[in-house]
């Protein structure tokens, strides 16, 4: 109870500052992925409600869920609404399907709720459903155009399949299935600004191969380089897994493109001593630390990226093994590993806090103090 009553004392903090700040918006640059295939899970209001216990100001929605969206509402917590890959084919159509969609499943909820990203698809490319992802993000563009809703960005979700080489990270390049239906997709993105959302696991390259990665390098605690490519040094393979797109989208012709991390995370339980608390929380707990600290990546230092935790709960209705295991919390809506969950709820507060200070800094008369 202590260190959650000193979370709360700080988030209330944190809220006064906040309005004192008036119109400095905090840009909590973490949220965590509301997956739903359990059935042992609490309704939508507790789950947003344990989003904002624990500062997470931004959510990934896997399907546009009716009780998650109403739930949602004047939240303040945004949200990156995938639409699910089942539907692809249908909505591919007609803009009329997609208008439908669009009616049903944002519009409604427009006034109450920010919606920062709709995905289209989820690792469907490469696939028998890539070539639907396109003609989806048209037609889901011109309503927006029509609507005027520019903060809205269209973009679609990767694997790491979709690369053919991601070592070196400099090699990195797209299969030929997945170049030819994302040349269209790549400079739908480049012409919108909008971002290219990858999964990103360094936890199922350290599994399926543990002589070759080193655990600290999957985990973000390896003190010195451990991969050099031409002049670049990598502490750590999501790094490298992320720059590996970066080339990969650059040797496309499209390396104006950003990215987000639409997912990344370490089970803790479901494979032997590769799945403990104390790995998955050290492993979420670094990946909030390098993505708040905005560092960017060795090839693109400095470079904005925001990134989504899988998942928000252990799903036991999801195939058993590590599958079932990605939750930062056990459906009772105990935190699995609590101490980092602690750290992770400080961390986005004091994010948030330091952001508007900034923001006051740069309004006030003192700025020549700096
Ligand atoms: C939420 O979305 C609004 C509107 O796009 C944006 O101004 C704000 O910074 C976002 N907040 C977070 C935490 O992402
Ligand atoms: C898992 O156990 C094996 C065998 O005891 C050991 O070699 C390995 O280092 C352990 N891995 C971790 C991550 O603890």
């Amino acid at each position: 109870m202590a260190p959650l009553h000193w979370v709360a004392i700080v988030l209330s903090f944190v809220a006064t500052i906040q309005n004192y700040a008036g119109h400095m918006e905090a840009s909590a640059d973490i949220g965590v992925c509301y997956g739903m295939l359990g059935n042992d899970l609490p309704s939508a209001p507790e789950v947003i409600s344990l989003y904002k216990q624990y500062g997470i100001e931004k959510m990934r929605l896997f399907e546009p869920n009716t009780a998650a969206l109403q739930a949602l509402k004047g939240s303040n917590i945004n949200i990156t609404l995938d639409i699910r890959n089942q539907d692809l084919a249908d909505l591919a159509a007609s803009q009329d399907a997609v208008n439908s969609w669009f009616n049903t499943n944002v519009e409604p909820y427009l006034n109450d709720i920010n919606f920062n990203f709709i995905a289209v698809g989820n690792e469907v490319i490469p696939g028998s459903l890539g070539g639907y992802v396109l003609p989806v993000m048209n037609y889901l563009q011109k309503i927006l155009d029509d609507k005027n809703l520019h903060g809205i960005k269209v973009t679609t979700v990767l694997p790491g399949n979709a690369l053919q080489s991601s070592y070196p990270p400099s090699s990195g390049a797209f299969t030929s299935e997945a170049s030819s239906v994302l040349s269209g997709i790549l400079s739908f993105l480049s012409a919108k600004g909008s971002p290219l959302m990858i999964n990103v696991y360094p936890y199922f390259a350290y599994a399926s191969d543990p002589t070759d990665v080193r655990l600290d390098y999957a985990q973000f605690t390896a003190k010195s380089a451990v991969v050099r490519d031409g002049s670049l040094s990598y502490y750590n393979l999501f790094d490298a897994m992320v720059d590996a797109f970066f080339a990969a989208m650059e040797k496309a012709g499209r390396g104006d493109v950003g990215v987000v991390v639409s997912e990344s995370g370490w089970p803790s339980d479901g494979n032997g001593n590769f799945t403990t608390p104390k790995l998955a929380g050290t492993y979420n707990r670094n990946f909030v630390k390098h993505i708040t600290s905005k560092v960017g990546t060795p090839k693109k230092p400095g470079a904005y990226i925001e990134g989504y935790i899988f998942a928000m709960f252990n799903e036991n209705q999801k195939p058993s093994g590590v599958e079932q295991h990605w939750g930062l919390f056990y459906p009772n809506k105990q935190p699995v590993y609590p101490k980092v969950l602690h750290w992770i709820a400080l961390i986005l507060s004091f994010t948030a806090t330091i952001h508007n200070y900034i923001g006051l800094i740069e309004v006030s008369p003192f700025n020549g103090m700096q």
